[in-house]
């Protein structure tokens, strides 16, 4: 039996592994599809529809949809541009993102991907939901105005950390994220070096007084689109 398989993507065609998603298969071919509850390391969640691409035809989560021989993949089109930049806008119009004063800017991967997109302003009205911020932890803190509920922390303090800090409560339009205590963050066992506080791909999980540590001009995603890397690594 061959090790590998030809999929195809854009009009590409690439070789993937057995067991690999299509978004691994099309990384490891540097082929970017944007992401962003995705995160190397964890399971996937599939949950932002970010990733979205059609195969045979059909919308699947990238992340998540295993690579199949001879499938057709269409990741880099006008309408699944489109449909990516609607997934984006709405999580601006649904938090609260002040962009020019949060301490993620230019490292925040949602930021990142409205540039990306060529997102100037969202076309949807803001929701400006009342949120909280919990600041009781020593050296890490929420601010849930800022959560997108991809579930990087959830899965990253119960996969990586062991230790389940984080969790979703509620459903629906009321879906946040708790942590596992009594009252506030500063009642768990959360440490500034847990790999759950890494993971947050946006400024809601926060570590204390590094802030706008980076200048602008040397912070992440200052010079080049987010997901440039990875064709840049296939190119080297
Ligand atoms: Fe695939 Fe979020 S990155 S659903």
């Amino acid at each position: 039996m061959s090790e590998t398989m030809t999929i195809t993507i854009d009009g590409r065609e690439i070789q993937a592994r057995p067991g690999q998603t299509i978004l691994e298969a099309a990384e490891a071919a540097g082929v970017y599809i944007p992401r962003l509850c995705y995160m190397k390391g964890l399971t996937p969640h599939g949950s932002c529809r970010v990733c979205t691409v059609l195969v045979n035809g059909r919308p699947q989560s990238a992340c998540t949809q295993p690579a199949t021989p001879g499938a057709v993949i269409e990741n880099d089109t006008e309408r699944l541009l489109a449909l990516r930049r609607n997934i984006i806008e709405m999580l601006f119009v649904e938090g609260n993102h002040f962009c020019m004063f949060c301490e993620k800017s230019g490292n925040c991967e949602l930021q990142a991907l409205a540039y990306r997109f060529g997102i100037p302003a969202p076309m949807y009205p803001y929701l400006w939901p009342k949120r909280e911020v919990d600041a009781s932890h020593p050296d890490v803190m929420v601010d849930h105005n800022r959560c997108i509920l991809c579930a990087r922390c959830v899965r990253a303090s119960r996969d990586l950390d062991g230790k389940n800090v984080f969790q979703f409560v509620n459903r629906n339009g009321h879906k946040r994220v708790a942590v596992n205590a009594e009252a506030r963050l500063g009642d768990t066992d959360l440490k500034v070096t847990d790999k759950a506080v890494a993971a947050c791909p946006v400024g809601a999980l926060l570590k204390k007084r590094v802030g706008y540590a980076v200048p602008v001009g040397k912070r992440l995603y200052d010079h080049e689109p987010i997901g440039s890397d990875i064709a840049a690594a296939h190119k080297k």
